[in-house]
């Protein structure tokens, strides 16, 4: 197999540079070619401009980008100055000298935010001439799973559940290259149903977070939400219609509560104004948490009890992946099945570019190990500028690149 030992720099570690703009978190980061090393890691998230209108506004998020991408460039430079004189102090060379190869999210997500990241990617990768690695976010959040570690851990098979503000899957993944998408959300994502809940109650953006905390404090009844696709035996999610039931409990709520509302108002309002009442908003987001993760649930022992022979690993990834409650369930499905569970640090639960850096030294050692002879036809598979940007989420393109084995 090719090595990236031979990829190295005078005095400094070879590194990757990777670049993630894919929704409203602008990262960079470094990570050694050769160990996996974390070097660097700042990411500037856009959550207090996103939070009055309760989701993502992609103009705004786009712009954000672009101006928070070259504030981190400058960090990011200025660490590589005082990394290369703390180890080489009469070193001259240019400071981005130690980068080697540059990964950067080109799907999917938002088509205006990820030409942010993509559009800065081309020009370093331009101006150092190194190869530009285009890459899956979702795959990326797999591989946050493996930060700062040599070897990523598949073992015999790697089972996954996927679980961000765009997508819910299960996967089965064998190594880099063989991943089968299993089943997905058929509407609204896991993470995206926390969201809506905490745009219903007015509590801000992200609502996954806001919402879990509310829900850590109650621990009185809980109110009978429905389980989505009880009696579906197949392994696909649904959010919709646990959303709707919620937001149903808090129509009655504030029906019942919202003595000031006329007639008209009544029947013209179809969402409360505001909900003041703390332990009222903790039960709802408790029972809502307690319907989404049994659902999960459900559709995850399913694929143990279908796919358990598969894989010996289990992870959970994506932004929603750190919710603790969700994770309490997975423990003891995993130990139930004989599973060893796999986790990603809190901090890069959620988007960052570390992970996307860790993927970029997998897709390059598998570029290399299938490196076409000629020089020509080595350098057209990373050439800047030779790849489209893919607009929104395109899960048939997920599938299209992944396939069964
Ligand atoms: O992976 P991510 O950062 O972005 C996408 O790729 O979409 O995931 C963000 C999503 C948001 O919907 C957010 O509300 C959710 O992850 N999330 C959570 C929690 N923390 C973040 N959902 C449930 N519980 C949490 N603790
Ligand atoms: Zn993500």
């Amino acid at each position: 197999m090719a090595s990236l030992k031979k990829i190295h720099s005078l005095g400094n570690p070879a590194m990757i540079l990777s670049i993630e703009s894919s929704c409203d978190d602008s990262s960079l980061a470094l990570t050694s070619l050769e160990t996996c090393e974390l070097l660097f890691a700042r990411k500037i998230s856009q959550d207090l401009a996103h939070t009055r209108f309760g989701g993502v506004v992609p103009e705004i998020a786009s712009r954000l980008h672009a101006q928070n991408l070259p504030l981190l460039l400058e960090q990011l430079k200025n660490f590589l100055i005082d990394f290369s004189a703390q180890r080489t102090p009469n070193n001259k060379e240019n400071p981005f000298a130690p980068i080697k190869a540059i990964a950067v999210t080109n799907r999917p997500g938002l088509s205006v935010t990820l030409s942010e990241g993509v559009c800065m990617a081309n020009a370093l990768a331009l101006s150092l001439n190194i190869p530009l690695l285009y890459l899956n976010h979702l795959k990326g959040h797999i591989y946050s799973l493996f930060i700062g570690q040599m070897q990523a851990k598949i073992g015999k098979g790697l089972g996954i559940l996927l679980v961000s503000g765009g997508h819910t899957q299960l996967l089965l993944m064998r190594d880099f290259s063989h991943i089968a998408l299993i089943s997905q959300s058929l509407d609204d994502s896991f993470g995206e149903s926390f969201d809506k809940v905490a745009k219903m109650l007015s509590l801000g953006y992200p609502g996954g977070g806001i919402v879990e905390s509310f829900a850590r404090k109650y621990d009185g009844t809980l109110l009978p939400l429905p389980l989505p696709l009880k009696h579906d035996k197949g392994l696909n999610f649904s959010f919709s219609g646990l959303k709707n039931a919620v937001r149903l409990e808090i129509q009655k709520y504030a029906k019942s509560t919202d003595k000031n509302l006329n007639q008209q108002e009544k029947i013209q309002s179809n969402q409360p104004k505001s909900i003041e009442d703390k332990a009222f908003i903790a039960q709802i987001c408790a029972s809502f948490q307690s319907a989404a993760c049994a659902h999960l649930l459900d559709k995850t022992r399913k694929f143990f009890a279908r796919f358990g022979e598969k894989f010996e690993y289990f992870g959970v990834v994506g932004g929603a992946s750190a919710n603790l409650t969700l994770r309490a369930h997975i423990e003891s499905l995993c130990k139930e099945f004989g599973k060893t569970p796999l986790y990603a640090p809190l901090e890069f639960c959620s988007d960052n570019a570390a992970m996307m850096g860790r993927l970029g030294i997998e897709a390059l050692k598998h570029a290399l190990k299938n490196a076409p002879k000629s020089p020509a036809e080595r350098t057209a598979g990373f050439s800047p500028l030779s790849d489209a940007i893919y607009p929104k989420s395109l899960p048939e393109d997920f599938i299209k690149e992944y396939f069964i084995s």
